[in-house]
């Protein structure tokens, strides 16, 4: 496995110039950009990202969501707050968001406070999902044991019979999250290694950015 591991390419480029000194005051508008090229340049699921959380007793967890929206809060995702992110977040509402533009050799690290949005973002994220999702949210059980093929199979077509019924509801533990950012590193890779790292840092009078080493 070692060698098979060595033997693969990373950060081969060829990599899109990056000039920090021209990159605007703010954290958000670059990311949109960057959001833009990882959509232009044909990268499946620019949008997919890793939420990190904290748990009770103090360790991280992490697994990939879909980014919803980015708007002058911050970056917003959907999710059941009943599994473990949803508790974790409940908890500690610190975490970090991650993307990673393969083929533009681009790294993103988001640090902030999530907050839930409240019903009307949650209400309207939930009706636009495609009925498979929707039945899978009423379940309400993520991340819980499964014990049985049949108990899933059930419950799926007892939520969508309900959803049919009633094609406005809303699974009671839906909930959208957006995360506040503090601290935003914009990373872009080298060939060579001398990497461009730019982070943005938020103090009382606004952002700082600065440069970092590779
Ligand atoms: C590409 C991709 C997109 C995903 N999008 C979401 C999402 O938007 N919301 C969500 O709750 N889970 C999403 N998941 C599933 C999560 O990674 C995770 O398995 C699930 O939310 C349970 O997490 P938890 O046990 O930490 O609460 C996605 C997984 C992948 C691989």
């Amino acid at each position: 496995m070692k060698d098979e591991l060595r033997s693969l390419a990373s950060l081969a480029g060829p990599f899109p110039p990056f000039d920090p000194d021209a990159a605007a005051g703010e954290p958000r508008e670059l990311f949109a950009t960057w959001l833009r090229d990882a959509i232009d340049a044909g990268i499946r699921e620019p949008h997919a990202m890793t939420l990190s959380t904290v748990d009770e007793t103090g360790l991280p967890d992490a697994r990939i969501l879909i980014l919803k929206n980015l708007d002058d809060r911050g970056w917003h995702f959907a999710t059941t707050n009943a599994g473990p992110k949803g508790r974790q977040i409940a908890v500690n509402p610190y975490v970090a968001l991650t993307f990673y533009w393969p083929s533009l050799g681009r790294q993103v690290r988001i640090r902030g406070v999530a907050l839930d949005s409240g019903t009307t973002e949650r209400d309207a994220d939930f009706r636009a999902r495609s009925a498979g999702a929707r039945a899978v949210a009423l379940l309400s059980r993520q991340s819980d044991p499964l014990l049985s093929e049949s108990e899933l199979d059930d419950g799926l077509r007892r939520q969508r019979q309900r959803l049919a019924a009633d094609p406005d509801l809303v699974a009671p533990n839906w909930a959208v999250f957006v995360v506040m950012p503090h601290e935003v590193e914009f990373w872009q890779g080298d060939t060579e290694r001398r990497h461009m790292r730019l982070r943005y840092r938020r103090d009382r009078t606004g952002w700082i950015k600065e440069r970092l080493w590779p």
